[in-house]
């Protein structure tokens, strides 16, 4: 169960009006996902990961290519694909528990189970006792918490996470990025994690999709085996740390930068004011 299988996916946004040229998000992504894997999607901002987490989740349709989950083509959004986002969604009218048994209500699980569920949930990610609180009672940090457990109670194949703790200030986001290595040891699944930073997908994950600058491509396909938690400081964890770096850096076209004329013009013009 959830060996999620992407191959050769090309999206092509449709321009909006005459002048507006379609833009090429997607070049030609393959890669596959193992059963009870956590793989990150990792690039520069605008390169493309939300848009193939969106295509994954069902949210939108590829150009060209296909999804398997399990051997199955995707179809429309299911609960066997749940999704995490950046800014918790979370329902405000609802309690955390409200809030992480609505997934089950959905799946018809009877009320009975639909409760115990929902509080084994709520227990996994630390939040016993904030049960009858509402979202906005709640820290940005135990916020994305809730989100995570209305995730996990419907049991998906596979969860998708686009950038899950960039609202997050420092702090939070390493401690919630330490909750989820807890939880992804206690509750193994597989798990798509989009990130643009680095520290995050060696944490984190067991594959890292290092992506092109758009149109996304697969610049690499990393296997991480290292034991967790891991720290930091560790020379493996520093040694890919750097390559990594290199990868992405390559990746950075300095003529795109704002008041950049040519990428080799490094003489300055005489007179020329200071940038
Ligand atoms: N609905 C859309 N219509 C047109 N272009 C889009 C749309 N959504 C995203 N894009 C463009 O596709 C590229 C990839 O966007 P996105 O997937 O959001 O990147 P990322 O999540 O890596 O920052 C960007 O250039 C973005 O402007
Ligand atoms: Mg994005």
């Amino acid at each position: 169960m959830g060996v999620l299988d992407i191959r050769n996916v090309v999206k092509i946004y449709p321009g909006h009006g005459p002048a507006d040229e379609p833009v090429k998000a997607l070049a030609d992504i393959s890669f596959t996902v193992g059963q009870d894997e956590f793989c990150s999607v990792l690039g520069h901002s605008g390169c493309g990961k939300t848009t193939l987490l969106n295509i994954i989740a069902g949210f939108d349709d590829a150009t060209l290519g296909t999804i398997h989950l399990d051997g199955r083509p995707i179809g429309r959004p299911g609960w066997e694909r749940a999704m995490i986002f950046q800014d918790y969604a979370l329902f405000p009218w609802l309690t955390v528990l409200g809030n992480v048994a609505f997934g089950l209500e959905m799946k018809r699980v009877p009320a009975e189970a639909r409760a115990r569920l929902a509080q084994r949930q709520i227990e996994l990610v630390g939040l016993s006792g904030f049960e009858h609180r509402y979202p906005h009672q709640l820290s940005g940090g135990m916020r994305q918490r809730v989100a995570i457990a209305r995730a996990l109670a419907v049991d998906p194949a596979v969860l998708l996470m686009d950038e899950p703790f960039a609202a997050l200030d420092a702090q939070n986001r390493s401690m919630l990025q330490d909750e989820m290595v807890r939880i992804f040891m206690e509750q193994r699944k597989t798990m798509v994690l989009v990130t643009h930073s680095i520290e995050e997908a060696i944490k984190l994950s067991d594959r890292i999709i290092v992506m092109t600058r758009r149109p996304g491509r697969v610049k690499a396909n990393i296997e991480v085996d290292m034991p967790r938690p891991r720290r930091e400081e560790s020379p493996e964890f520093v040694a890919l740390k750097a390559r990594i770096r290199d990868l992405i850096h390559d990746e950075f076209d300095l003529s795109e930068l704002p008041g950049a004329a040519a990428p080799f013009a490094a003489t300055p013009a005489v007179g020329a004011s200071p940038a």
